[in-house]
């Protein structure tokens, strides 16, 4: 079987006012009536899968453990950081503590912060990967590209692809966020892939690849999963030797160095709800891109998002376009949508205030 090993640790200011420092994106239902973090376990839910191994910190304790139990899922270890180092170390903690419990596991690495309406697809191209990943392969997901996004990684393949999904292809290097020009070129090229931050390896293959190109997260992360304490049921890693433990990405920690690398092509739908805008393009509800949620009417709107989140707060927007529009009981945000990346500076601009 495959254990999920499901990574919630992030905040997700770029969705204020809806996501908040206490219940950030992955908690909240943004697309449909499920979380994203529900919908990304019972994804990877069924009989190829062990319970899944969630990785998040002591604020979202007991959201992760009600939100799974709503969906009938029972974690197998919710082991939480102490304070947030970034997807290397977590997902470090993950191997250690898998090597101890089921050391010929394969790990499903995935953010709880994606939407991917096909479940069997995605469950599919997992299936295409496993015998790969069985023989030490680093298995990524790759995204056709639409645009020179600089928030993502690529995948350079040895050639263009042609089909939109499957089988294993060679990686021949993995290039986490470049900058605008070269995004750019990576496009253009057609032998790029996005990297969908979803990664299946074997718990041996991956401690390899961290001890080869990021061995001195070993001892910290090591020492904090040794030391770590049962605490009604979740395992608090050890905060000494954690906060020791450079903050830093897998992808830059491990995928940029890896010679192992393999991608498997999906093309059966991916995002990121990265920001209002990625939300919109997943909503939109007429031929004049608008969406609506909550208690909003748009009269004459083209290419709108409006959302109201209190069902008592009528939001109506009249002859509005290119408009990010989306009110809580407590904070409204009305953004051009060509700043929706911006709206990280509002939660900066309220802390600094308050
Ligand atoms: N438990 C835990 N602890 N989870 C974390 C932490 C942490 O310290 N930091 C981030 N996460 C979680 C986030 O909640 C998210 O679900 C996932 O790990 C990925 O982190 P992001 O911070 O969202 O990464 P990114 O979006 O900038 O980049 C990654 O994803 C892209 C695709 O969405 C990279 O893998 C890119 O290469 C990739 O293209
Ligand atoms: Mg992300």
């Amino acid at each position: 079987t495959i254990t999920p090993v499901l990574l919630c640790g992030g905040s997700g200011t770029r969705l204020w006012p809806l996501s908040r420092k206490s219940y950030p994106k992955q908690f909240v239902p943004l697309v449909g009536d499920h979380t994203l973090f529900q919908t990304t376990a019972s994804r990877l839910a069924g009989s190829e899968y062990a319970a899944p191994l969630v990785l998040t910190n002591s604020d979202f304790r007991f959201i992760v453990t009600e939100q799974l139990a709503e969906m009938g899922i029972d974690p197998g270890a919710v082991l939480i950081e102490p304070e947030g180092r970034n997807t290397a170390p977590a997902v470090l903690a993950a191997a250690l503590w898998l090597e101890k419990t089921d050391p010929d596991a394969l790990m499903l690495v995935s953010p709880s912060d994606h939407v991917i309406p096909d479940g069997p697809a995605f469950q599919a191209a997992v299936a295409q990967g496993a015998t790969a990943a069985r023989d030490g392969k680093i298995i990524t997901f790759g995204i056709t590209p639409t645009h020179p996004e600089t928030g993502y990684g690529y995948l350079e393949l040895t050639q263009a692809v042609d089909a939109a999904d499957g089988p294993v292809i060679p990686l021949k290097q993995f290039v986490e966020k470049p900058d605008a020009e070269a995004a750019a070129t990576l496009v253009a090229s057609g032998c790029h892939l996005w990297n969908a931050g979803i990664f299946l390896f074997s718990v041996k293959t991956i401690l390899a690849a961290f001890k080869a190109h990021a061995a001195q997260l070993i001892a910290p992360v090591s020492q904090a999963v040794e030391a770590a304490k049962p605490d009604l049921g979740f395992l608090r890693l050890a905060p000494e030797p954690w906060a020791k433990a450079d903050d830093i990405s897998i992808d830059y920690a491990v995928m940029e160095h890896a010679d192992n690398l393999a991608v498997v092509p999906f093309g059966a739908g991916w995002s990121d709800l990265g920001g209002w805008d990625a939300v919109w393009r997943e909503t939109v509800q007429d031929e004049r891109g608008v969406a609506v949620s909550g208690a909003a009417t748009a009269i004459d709107c083209d290419n709108t998002l409006l959302r109201s989140e209190d069902p008592r707060l009528e939001v109506v927007g009249i002859g509005l376009q290119n408009i990010l529009a989306v009110a809580m009981p407590d904070a409204v945000l009305i953004a051009d949508a060509s700043r929706a990346q911006d709206v990280k500076l509002a939660v900066s601009e309220l802390r600094a205030k308050s």
